[in-house]
């Protein structure tokens, strides 16, 4: 196995959500309940899952934009060293996250530049150097990011983000406001960057066929937790926890995308967590046994299921 860049032990995010008359936090919103996952380099780990079962909130964390409430998240690089904690992120927006008054240039180079202050000409070299491996043409470096169409912002986007030099790269939801015909494209020059420099890609999305396209291993997300995690080929075509498979199931057979939630049920509150089983309340195979709490156990094919009845196991934790 490859070296491992990342590691999550227990991570657990809540954020208030109400407080009394004295200020006194009486609810919690439980974004992500004890997530264990290592990233290793040059692969893609999907992320997948519905709305709302915490997958932006990952995403901030692994950016440093979120401190764990509780738990251990650990770098193969030193957040301290010169290019900061090695990872960029690539928004579904990238308006939103590209400054509108910066000629695409000063943006692309920005993570580089904040880091190193290397002087004009060289900046500008490197940011032609970068538009040429994302596919923008140099004369146009010198417009805002609104001149440009989503798809060539959302390549900026990605210029921008491999000018930081990045153990790891988080993609949210890299394509889902794009037109279908554009998503292809940018997919595959993702796919291509990755060959040409052994990137490491941690995809986050809720569409199962952009998932299948990108990658090497895959993590389904329930309610703030992984309930499946193993090659994307056995995750995706032999699921083994209800909920992957109530997930398969939804995605019509084209690969058209999953929007919002399955059909027949509504993802429950994340105030008041379950007891045992997550899934328990919508899960068609639920018994008495399902009250237990349920850990991650490995199954003899190296995947990993939060569900008691999936396939032969050997315990795991
Ligand atoms: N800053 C926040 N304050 C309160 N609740 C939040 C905050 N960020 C996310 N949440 C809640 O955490 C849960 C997970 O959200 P999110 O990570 O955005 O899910 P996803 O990206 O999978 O749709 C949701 O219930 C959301 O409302
Ligand atoms: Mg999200």
């Amino acid at each position: 196995m490859s070296e491992s860049l990342l590691e999550l032990n227990d991570v657990h995010v809540n954020f208030p959500a109400r407080t009394n008359w004295r200020g006194k936090v009486t609810e919690r919103v439980h974004a992500l309940n004890g997530l264990d996952m290592v990233v290793h380099r040059g692969e893609t780990l999907g992320i997948v899952g519905e709305s709302g079962c915490g997958k932006s909130t990952l995403a901030k964390l692994l950016m440093g934009m979120l401190k764990p409430t509780s738990g251990k998240l650990e770098l193969a690089r030193s957040p301290n060293s010169w290019l900061g904690r090695g990872m960029q992120m690539v928004f579904q927006d990238p308006l939103s996250s590209l400054d509108p008054r910066l000629p695409v240039w000063r943006i692309i180079t920005e993570p580089v530049w904040i880091q190193s202050r290397s002087d004009e000409k060289a900046r500008r070299q490197l940011a032609e150097s970068l538009a040429a491996k994302v596919g923008i043409r140099p004369e146009y470096l010198d417009r805002p990011p609104h001149a440009f169409s989503g798809g060539q912002r959302q390549r900026i986007a990605i210029a921008r983000a491999l000018s930081g030099q990045p153990d790891i790269m988080v993609l949210d939801e890299p394509t889902s406001a794009l037109d279908i015909s554009v998503q292809a494209q940018i997919l595959n020059l993702l796919v291509s960057l990755q060959q040409q420099q052994n990137l490491t890609y941690v995809l986050i999305s809720h569409n199962v066929s952009v998932v299948r396209h990108m990658s090497d291993r895959v993590a389904v997300m329930y309610l703030g937790q992984i309930v499946e995690i193993g090659e994307m080929r056995q995750v995706l075509d032999a699921p083994q926890h209800p909920y992957t498979r109530l997930l398969m199931e939804s995605v019509p057979r084209i690969g058209a995308p999953l929007d919002g939630a399955p059909s027949n049920t509504e993802l429950p509150g994340n105030r008041q967590l379950p007891a045992g089983c997550y899934f328990r309340e919508r899960c068609p195979y639920a018994t008495a046994r399902c009250s237990e709490v349920q850990p991650l156990r490995k199954l003899a094919n190296g995947h990993s299921v939060r569900c008691w009845q999936a396939g032969e196991s050997t315990s795991l934790q």
